[in-house]
């Protein structure tokens, strides 16, 4: 596995539910997972799982992701590339027919990934419990969509903590649902 370069770590970008994030040398970003501390590199199997599953399906909508080990090997980390100037998908975004047309696509396939027997992607994210966009997908400023928080619903491999993600996954889902149905409408 990779091992990040502690040098390369600059300023703090956000301190998001679950992810420190900092930018890492001139174009890319780190990220710490805080339940790194209580369930040390357990979930990262989860994380490497889960994005390897959206890439296959999503393909292009996912940002690129790789993860990292600490030079000492004590912990983990995610790098990705810098997103400048994207910001979360929210219904005002649907009036411009690229954008539209970006999401219709993407929604489509996201129907595709639950009718074939996915648990639903975290797309509302943190943001998207109090308002109603997706916190886990930018626009960018060339308005293609990036998924770039990914995070399967389910409690598979997760042991025991699945009493704990269980209900809150189980919120998500049904706030997810009806923000997408909003959306759309
Ligand atoms: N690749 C990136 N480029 C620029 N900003 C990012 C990137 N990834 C995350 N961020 C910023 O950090 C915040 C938290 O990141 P996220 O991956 O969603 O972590 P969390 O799991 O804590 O929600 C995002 O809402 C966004 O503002
Ligand atoms: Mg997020």
């Amino acid at each position: 596995m990779e091992t990040y370069d502690p040098n390369k770590i600059g300023s703090r970008i956000a301190w998001g539910r679950s992810h420190s994030v900092y930018r890492y040398g001139e174009n890319e970003v780190i990220k710490f997972p805080r339940w790194q501390s209580v369930f040390g590199t357990l979930l990262f199997d989860r994380v490497v799982h889960d994005e390897l599953i959206c890439r296959n399906y999503f393909g292009d909508y996912c940002l690129d992701t790789r993860v990292v080990q600490a030079p000492d090997g004590t912990h983990r980390a995610e790098i990705q590339p810098f997103v400048a100037g994207g910001h979360y998908l929210s219904k005002s975004d649907l009036a411009d027919p690229v954008i539209k047309q970006h999401f219709d696509a993407f929604t489509d396939r996201y129907k595709e990934f639950i009718d074939t027997g996915h648990s639903p992607l975290d797309l509302i994210g943190q943001g998207g419990v109090l308002w109603r966009c997706l916190s886990n997908v930018f626009v960018l400023e060339n308005k293609d969509l990036k998924i770039f928080d990914i995070t399967i619903m389910d409690t598979k491999g997760l042991g025991g903590w699945g009493i704990l993600f269980g209900p809150v996954f189980l919120y998500a889902r049904i706030r997810q649902r009806n923000t997408l149905r909003w959306l759309k409408s």
